[in-house]
């Protein structure tokens, strides 16, 4: 059963080895191979099909969480992405090409340097700071620095950030500080405001800065912190943010949040992915530096090549799934790293178990408790809801076998402490010692036409044994985000998870997010594209948000004879609605002609028919053509008893049935 269930399918790594960043091409290598069988497929001619419906006879139950999401730090999904955090490298970490992302400025004849220094820092955390030693400036000639944001600082009229930073002079004369939102292309001032300093140790300082109606959106914009006379002045977490969702402070991006919300998910799985490991040992997410007070969080070193902030730490996740209403699918840590280390089972990993239960209950003890008090002083004194804790990630990659016994160790202490959580592993444990995984984990990155000969993979699974969350899936063509061809092939998939959802309980398309500048992407396709300022979404995400959006909570008896083989349906009954979700995928180049035959509707019954449709497999949307590839509703007469209708060709339809 397990062995049946467990299959991951890399397109993107060589075998044996561990995650690698993608490389572009052999992505488009690959894209080509994949369109080049589905084209070659896509010429057989589908014949007149008959699609047989009875929704008066639930077969099966369609699980109410099937579609989740599934984040990490990939691709600047968070720092430079999601969190609305504007400033890039906001504590200054300096690197061979100096303190990136900051500038010196000299305004007029200013005297000035800026150098790191380790000697002093706002917090244990925060042990460096940038000092600024300015040697001569005045009015119209200030020193200070800049910074360029995550690409870009994105601004937009009538709106007001809120700036703040910690800073130390020894003399406060030195001050106030100047800080302005400037445009980089004509050096004109946006938005103004000064900060007076106080003499002596470290303060926090904050500020508002607010443009005006002229302000054109756009993202080529800088913000400058300078003074005007001489003097030292250290600075440390400089931060700059703009209004957020739902206004959550130290929140996210309100357009990306949307976005979100437009999948209709019902959980969260967090905070990885890789992201959970890192590439060291040393580098796991450690929660705990990720939660409190923004100058307690040292940062880490993220496994996808940059430096993550953790400015989105634990509790933003939290509060991430509560502004969606959804709640997360928290993994823990379980001692394996991505370059092939594992901490071993036993004595070693103590620490890593006490964690793990330390972490479930700052996200559901009541304050009474040692960590529920701890989230209630991080300003969240409600618990948040779970039901699924994740036991690792991926970890069918450490060849030592050590998982089960990783595994088993942490299982055993979290259904000691937490009895009433569901347990999942990344892969099947074979001497489960007693702690069973209640759900197992599979991922499936294919190329689409891939992706459409593997939908039968659950029909024959057997039920008996640990349920099954499909926690990272999609079809892997498209670059940087899914083109039609793929969406083509996750909307087979859907069928088929849909189909098999009293197996499949849960399901979450990965990566979900991608910066779209220049070496802000390490994987691709991605489900949503953005920059600094806007976003768009990909064929993919319509089709999934159609399936999500359009759910029932069990699956009819059906059966389908004479169609091509590129098609694809799934009908699922809502018992409270009584609608009947019918989702009819034709992947092929030719249309296919359907005789519906539906036991239940009485009477002639108007239906509504979205249809997402591509011109070719390669078809997409972007930045420059966000809406090429977008759902169109239409409706239909759907008579009782025989109804024929044709999915046009290269075409995904949902159809709502009522069967009064
Ligand atoms: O989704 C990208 C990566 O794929 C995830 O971090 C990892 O779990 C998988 O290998």
């Amino acid at each position: 059963m397990q062995a049946f269930n467990h299959e991951i399918a890399r397109t993107s790594s060589p075998a044996g080895m561990r995650y690698q960043f993608v490389s572009l091409s052999l992505l488009a290598a690959l894209s080509l191979s994949a369109f080049a069988r589905l084209e070659a497929q896509a010429h057989s001619q589908p014949a007149a099909a008959k699609l047989s419906i009875d929704s008066s006879k639930i077969v099966s139950p369609v699980s109410p969480m099937l579609y989740g999401m599934m984040t990490e730090e990939i691709n600047h999904a968070f720092d430079g992405g999601l969190y609305a955090e504007l400033l890039q490298n906001r504590t200054f970490r300096p690197s061979w090409m100096g303190v990136e992302h900051w500038d010196l400025v000299r305004n007029g004849s200013a005297q000035a340097s800026m150098h790191v220094d380790d000697a002093t820092g706002p917090s244990a955390a925060l042990t460096r700071s940038v000092r600024l030693t300015v040697d001569s400036a005045s009015p119209g000639s200030e020193a200070g620095i800049s910074n360029s944001g995550f690409w870009g600082i994105p601004l937009r009229a009538h709106t007001t950030y809120k700036g703040s930073f910690y800073a130390k002079t020894d003399a406060a004369a030195i001050g106030p500080v100047t800080a302005r939102l400037i445009a980089d292309k004509t050096g004109a001032v946006l938005a103004e405001a000064h900060i007076d300093l106080k003499p002596g140790s470290w303060s926090r300082y904050e500020y508002t800065l607010t443009t005006t109606g002229a302000v054109v959106s756009s993202t080529t914009n800088h913000l400058q912190l300078s003074v005007a006379h001489a003097g030292s002045l250290w600075l440390q977490l400089a931060s700059l943010m703009p209004p957020t969702y739902h206004n959550t402070p130290n929140g996210n991006r309100t357009d990306l949040m949307e976005r979100m919300a437009g999948l209709h998910p019902t959980f969260l799985r967090l905070p990885g992915g890789n992201y959970l490991e890192g590439d060291r040992l040393e580098d796991w997410y450690n929660w705990k530096s990720t939660i409190g007070p923004l100058v307690d969080r040292p940062g880490h070193q993220a496994p996808w090549s940059y430096y993550s902030s953790d400015g989105l730490g634990l509790l933003e996740f939290l509060e991430w799934c509560e502004d969606l209403k959804i709640e997360p699918v928290l993994a823990v840590y379980a001692g394996y790293s991505l370059k092939g280390d594992h901490i071993s089972p036993g004595k070693d990993l103590e620490p890593f178990v006490n964690s793990a239960v330390d972490e479930v209950e700052y996200v559901t003890g009541d304050t009474s408790t040692r960590w529920g008090a701890e989230r209630a002083k991080d300003g969240h004194p409600a618990p948040f809801p779970l039901h699924y804790i994740e036991i690792g990630n991926e970890d069918n990659f450490d060849k030592s076998g050590s998982y089960d016994a990783r595994f088993g160790q942490i299982a055993k202490a979290l259904r000691k402490a937490y009895p009433q959580y569901k347990l999942i592993a990344t892969e099947p444990v074979k001497e489960p010692q007693g702690a069973e995984p209640d759900v197992l984990d599979d991922h499936y990155y294919k190329p689409p036409a891939e992706m459409m000969d593997f939908v039968h993979h659950y029909d024959n699974a057997p039920r008996t044994g640990p349920k099954i969350f499909v926690g990272e899936w999609a079809s892997m063509s498209g670059v940087p985000t899914p083109n039609f061809g793929s969406a083509l092939g996750d909307a087979a998939w859907m069928t088929s998870m849909e189909r098999n959802s009293d197996l499949i309980i849960m399901a979450s398309y990965a990566p979900l997010l991608v910066n779209l500048n220049p070496g802000a992407m390490q994987w691709s396709p991605d489900l949503i594209g953005y920059d600094a300022l806007s976003n768009y979404v990909s064929p993919s995400y319509h089709a999934q948000a159609l399936f999500a959006g359009h759910l029932g909570d069990g699956t009819p008896e059906s059966s389908i004879t004479g169609a091509g083989d590129r098609f694809f349906y799934s009908a699922t009954f809502d018992s409270k609605t009584r609608i009947l979700h019918l989702k009819l995928v034709n992947a092929s180049t030719s249309d296919q002609p359907l005789t519906i035959d539906l036991q239940g509707p009485a009477k002639t019954h108007t239906a509504s028919v979205v249809s997402l449709h591509g011109s070719t497999y390669e078809a997409t949307n972007s930045m420059a053509d966000p809406d090429r590839i977008a759902p169109k509703t239409t409706t239909e007469a759907v008579p009782p008893g025989s109804w024929h209708h044709t999915v046009p060709s290269l075409t995904i339809q949902v159809i709502d049935i009522a069967i009064k």
